[in-house]
């Protein structure tokens, strides 16, 4: 018992400070971007100066200066700018080892996707995520790092291999929470392997007479572009375990690498509004076509497979009224979901019902009836690594009482 609530909250406090690191980390990043896309020439700026900006924010007025490569006269306070994102990925990773290595039979593995071994999904998880570095570092760093749009197609043909890599071994849930993972690893990596470093040289020369080579900036600024591009799909990964339409449905893996055009489509937007004051709108019409299309994937379904092997079943539920319709969902839901979502779980290690989540009596399945439709038939994201055996004729059985019975009623 003791064990239960302190893992619970470890969890929860870890979660709370990997939020708050990621809030600052982005907040920083966005506030960058915009500031350096928005500076602004100026004759009368002195020697050395490339741009300069003026804002208002919380009752006063500043004037920030971008300087061409660096100050001939380095000041003795500079700022930097990288615990926010260190923070956010020791702790990220710590919350990835409490929940889904600590978690793995229910949070990583699928058995219907990939019957493998608690440890051979916490080796493949941590496998990948550091080859996942090996590679794409060294295609920035080869002769393609010198064609910057080449290297965004073949990073996106990287990402949608990754897409099927992780849905096709790990549960889906494991699969979008791993793509967020690996590329919010790429965005620290950068920061840490090659922008910080970059900017030290650049510090260390100029501390000691010598002139910089600009290489360095290019380098750097190379990363920053990737990372600015992939920070809104690393948001969506990280928060699409919520919603089992994304993460769940048979179709993940398709819906897995729209995501990241999404968060091209959004931040081109952004980009080109700060540096030109230009509104692209097409680039919205572009990010609601891909989303409709996610949309449409997410509720994709075979319904081929249970027609013809069951076909004396499914007459017999066509045939069934509203109240035998509902008992046997209740029957359904009791053998494979109350053992965790019931007041008292008889499932190990639950202290309460998983988010809180009750369907134990009728009128506790009426009121979440929604809920049980998208988790359990629209999508397989419960029960969790089907660890209650569920059958595909019983998801079926809820589909059909939620989208036929139960919505006229
Ligand atoms: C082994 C225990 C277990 C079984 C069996 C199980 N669940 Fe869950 N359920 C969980 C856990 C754990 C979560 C929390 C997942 C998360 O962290 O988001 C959850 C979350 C949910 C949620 C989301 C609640 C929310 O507020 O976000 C729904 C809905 C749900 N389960 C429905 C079902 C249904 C329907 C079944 C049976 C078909 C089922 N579950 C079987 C463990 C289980």
């Amino acid at each position: 018992m003791i064990v239960i609530v302190f893992t619970e909250w470890l969890e929860f406090a870890v979660r709370w400070f990997h939020i708050i690191t990621a809030i600052a980390w982005i907040g920083s990043s966005f506030y960058f971007i915009a500031l350096d896309l928005g500076l602004k020439k100026n004759k009368n700026l002195p020697h050395g100066i490339i741009g300069e900006e003026w804002q208002v924010h919380g009752g006063g007025f500043y004037n920030i200066q971008k300087y061409n490569v660096a100050p001939s006269n380095l000041p003795k306070d500079l700022i930097w700018f990288k615990w926010e994102s260190y923070s956010t990925w020791l702790s990220g990773f710590f919350l990835l080892a409490i929940v889904y290595y600590g978690g793995a039979d229910i949070y990583l593995i699928d058995r219907e996707t990939a019957d493998i071994s608690n440890f051979q999904a916490i080796s493949i998880s941590l496998v990948s995520i550091f080859l996942g570095w090996i590679i794409y570092n060294n295609a920035c760093k080869s002769p393609l790092g010198d064609h910057n749009n080449i290297l965004m197609l073949i990073l996106f043909f990287f990402l949608i291999f990754l897409s099927w890599f992780y849905t096709s071994i790990f549960s889906g849930r494991a699969a979008f929470l791993h793509l967020g993972a690996i590329t919010a690893t790429l965005m620290t990596a950068n920061v840490f392997f090659i922008i910080i470093p970059n900017q030290k040289i650049v510090v260390s020369d100029l501390k000691a007479g010598r002139t910089p080579d600009p290489k360095y900036g290019i380098i750097a600024k190379q990363r920053s572009t990737h990372n600015n591009y992939l920070t809104l799909p690393v948001i969506f990964f990280m928060l699409s375990n919520h919603y089992p339409l994304a993460f769940a449905s048979e179709l993940n893996w398709a819906i897995a690498p729209l995501v990241f055009l999404l968060g091209v489509s959004i931040r081109h937007y952004f980009n080109t509004y700060h540096a030109t004051k230009k509104r692209l709108y097409w680039t919205w019409i572009l990010t609601f076509v891909i989303f409709a299309i996610i949309v449409i994937l997410s509720t994709y379904k075979k319904n081929n497979e249970i027609s013809a092997e069951n076909f004396n079943d499914l007459e017999r539920i066509y045939s069934l009224e509203i109240q035998a319709l509902s008992n046997e969902v209740h029957d359904i839901i009791s053998a494979r979901c109350t053992m965790c979502h019931a007041r008292e779980p008889l499932w190990d290690g639950y202290l309460n019902a998983p988010k809180g989540f009750i369907i134990e009596s009728k009128e506790d399945i009426t009121k979440n009836a929604k809920m049980v439709y998208l988790h359990s038939a629209v999508s397989r994201a419960m029960p969790p690594n089907n660890i209650s055996y569920m059958e595909e004729i019983e998801r079926f059985i809820i589909r059909y009482w939620y989208e036929n019975k139960y919505a006229d009623g």
